[in-house]
């Protein structure tokens, strides 16, 4: 069956249970704490949460989605940035019992799958001091898929990864129940029984709504029988003009074929909404994204303007569900080869002028040679520092010519060989610092929302969040064990964090506090992340958690080496590299923030 049939089979479905069929929204939302479209429910958001639905109060819709907080993910089996999400929803219709009969219909007796086994929220698989932790246990989704047929041993209790939102710094969340087939999470059906504040706190939505999301792709793989999203009908006909264009093998060049053909077809739909490469909010994330066609077209080999035939797949693959795709085709085409073409010529200037520098200026570790550089100490190691390779100069690069920092340094290794460890490190600490002057660092770097209450990811702000990581690790020396963060929010400015204790804070406490973090700052410890599923995060006393949907790993991030570990936290990032940059940390301000929960809000001074 093709995704075409699947979406109609879908949407059918529904209609017949009564449910209005609602297009898809812009990729643009109105919410403007999120920077895309991310989920289904995200245009009826409103609808949840009092507003009069003018649907009627069930709907369902497939709805297309991008996701940039994985970009870098692409190219292995599952992640994408673009994809679509088939969902119902109910805002105040119906609760759990039809939700779930509806989707066990749909699954087991429509398409006749196979679940594997579903899960249910339970708060003993949550973290202490998790915003979610005093959440009940969802009992009432454990009997009721007894009752349609699941077996109990096939109802696994999660902690997080069976609670879902809010979409932005607030909104619509609650418990879910997620139906698993060959192994993959494949729809998630969520009871949005919360509101959730701001800071993290929870009220009752009265009435509780629903709200499910199936990937389409991923339905499309199971349905089909493959073993990736890649092979299915929606990524088929784009690999093989790949092929065709690069004269190279899918099964060779995985990888590189993979983000390619999710990255075109992002740039493709966010170019139909009217969205032109820019160095700006989503006009950067395009950027991005076409940049890197353009990089990994290159690393294929690809005859010159392949992107023109990789965009006529795309319109061609969606043009009967988006007919936006056909009828800006020759817009989206003009907006694209701009981009291509542009980053084209700077791609050649910027490598020219960085090898001839590098030529003429640089040390090869490689050749025998008496012309040995300047030497200059990095953090008291000796490391051979050619006097060209500072991160300025990158970025002058970067500025002028639009080459990126990752191609310089893979230029720049290609030349000289791998660079020390920590060259690479004051290199790019440099270049961000230059970025950041130049106020380009946008604030959609690394997501279309950022996690952990950041407002941005320039470098003030990310200073402040592994100082709120340094704090909390204070706190919890100097208050003792019961302190828990309950919220944070960050600016470029200031942080502001929240967390449980009772009484106010003593000036001797906050000034032990500023001490504890400074010290640490003082001693310039390394910032480290590692991917571990949550059950590894927690067997190594990670504090902390945050989202982790649609991937079963969380990052833990850890300050200090191995004997002196400071801090070490569950957490999205970004992060600072080194806590040396971090100035000097100070305590603005201690207060009540509500019932049992402090705030205190707190700066660094260069
Ligand atoms: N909104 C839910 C999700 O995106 C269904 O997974």
């Amino acid at each position: 069956m093709d995704s075409t049939k699947l979406r109609k089979l879908f949407l059918d479905f529904f209609r017949k249970y009564e449910h209005t069929i609602v297009s898809s929204s812009s990729l643009l939302p109105t919410d403007q704490s999120v920077l895309f479209t991310t989920a289904g429910m995200q245009q009826f958001k409103p609808y949840y949460l009092g507003e009069k639905s003018p649907y009627g109060n069930n709907v369902a819709s497939c709805q297309k989605c991008i996701r940039t907080s994985d970009i870098e993910e692409v190219g292995d089996e599952r992640h994408l940035t673009f994809f679509e999400m088939l969902g119902n929803f109910s805002f105040g219709g119906y609760f759990k019992e039809e939700a779930i009969k509806l989707a066990y219909n749909f699954i087991v007796k429509e398409l006749k799958l196979k679940i594997d086994y579903v899960t249910v929220f339970s708060p003993d698989k949550v973290i202490e001091g998790d915003w979610r932790k005093g959440v009940q246990e969802d009992k009432e989704s454990f009997e009721i898929w007894k009752k349609v047929g699941v077996p109990e041993k096939k109802i696994k209790k999660e902690g997080i990864d069976s609670f879902w939102g809010p979409t932005g710094d607030e909104g619509p969340c609650g418990p879910t129940t997620e139906i698993y087939i060959n192994g993959i999470e494949v729809w998630n059906i969520v009871f949005n029984e919360f509101f959730c504040d701001k800071d993290k706190s929870l009220k009752k939505l009265e009435p509780a709504g629903v709200d499910t999301g199936m990937g389409l792709e991923r339905l499309a793989m199971v349905v089909q029988k493959k073993e990736t999203i890649f092979e299915t009908d929606l990524f088929e006909s784009l690999i093989k003009e790949i092929e065709k264009l690069s004269e190279k093998k899918y099964k060779d060049y995985q990888k590189e074929f993979r983000i390619i053909a999710d990255h075109i077809k992002a740039s493709v739909f966010l170019a139909s909404e009217g969205v032109a490469p820019s160095n700006l909010a989503q006009g950067y994330v395009v950027r991005r994204l076409m940049r890197r066609v353009v990089r990994y077209g290159k690393l294929l080999k690809m005859s010159d303007d392949f992107i023109t035939p990789l965009i006529k797949i795309v319109v061609e693959i969606y043009k009967d569900v988006y007919p936006e795709l056909a009828k800006k085709h020759d817009e989206i085409i003009s907006i694209m080869r701009q981009e291509e073409e542009k980053f084209e010529k700077t791609l050649e200037k910027g490598l020219k002028i960085l090898s001839q520098e590098l030529r003429v200026r640089d040390y090869n570790p490689n050749k025998e040679t008496k012309d040995i550089p300047d030497i200059t100490p990095i953090d008291g190691i000796l490391a051979y520092t050619p006097p060209v390779l500072t991160g300025k100069w990158l970025f002058d690069i970067y500025q002028t010519f639009g080459f990126p920092l990752e191609l310089s340094l893979e230029e720049i290794e290609k030349m000289r060989g791998k660079m020390h460890r920590l060259e690479l490190e004051r290199v790019k600490k440099e270049f961000y610092k230059e970025m950041e002057k130049h106020q380009e660092l946008s604030r959609t770097a690394s997501a279309g929302m950022f996690k952990g209450g950041l407002a941005d990811a320039s470098l003030e702000t990310t200073k402040l969040h592994t100082a709120a990581h340094l704090m909390l690790a204070g706190l919890r020396k100097v208050l003792g064990k019961h302190i828990f963060q309950k919220g944070s929010n960050i600016t470029a400015e200031r942080l502001r964090f929240d967390f449980s204790h009772k009484e106010k804070m003593t000036p001797e406490q906050i000034k032990m506090v500023e001490d504890f973090v400074n010290e640490a700052i003082k001693k310039d410890l390394p910032v480290k992340f590692e991917e571990m599923t949550l059950d590894e995060a927690k067997k190594i006393n990670a504090m902390g958690v945050f989202e982790s949907k649609y991937g079963e790993k969380v990052k833990v991030y850890t300050i200090g080496p191995g004997d002196e570990i400071v801090s070490r936290e569950i957490c999205g990032g970004p992060h600072v590299e080194r806590t040396g940059i971090l100035g000097n940390f100070k305590i603005t301000k201690e207060e009540s923030s509500s019932s049992g929960i402090r705030r205190i809000k707190a700066i660094l001074e260069q």
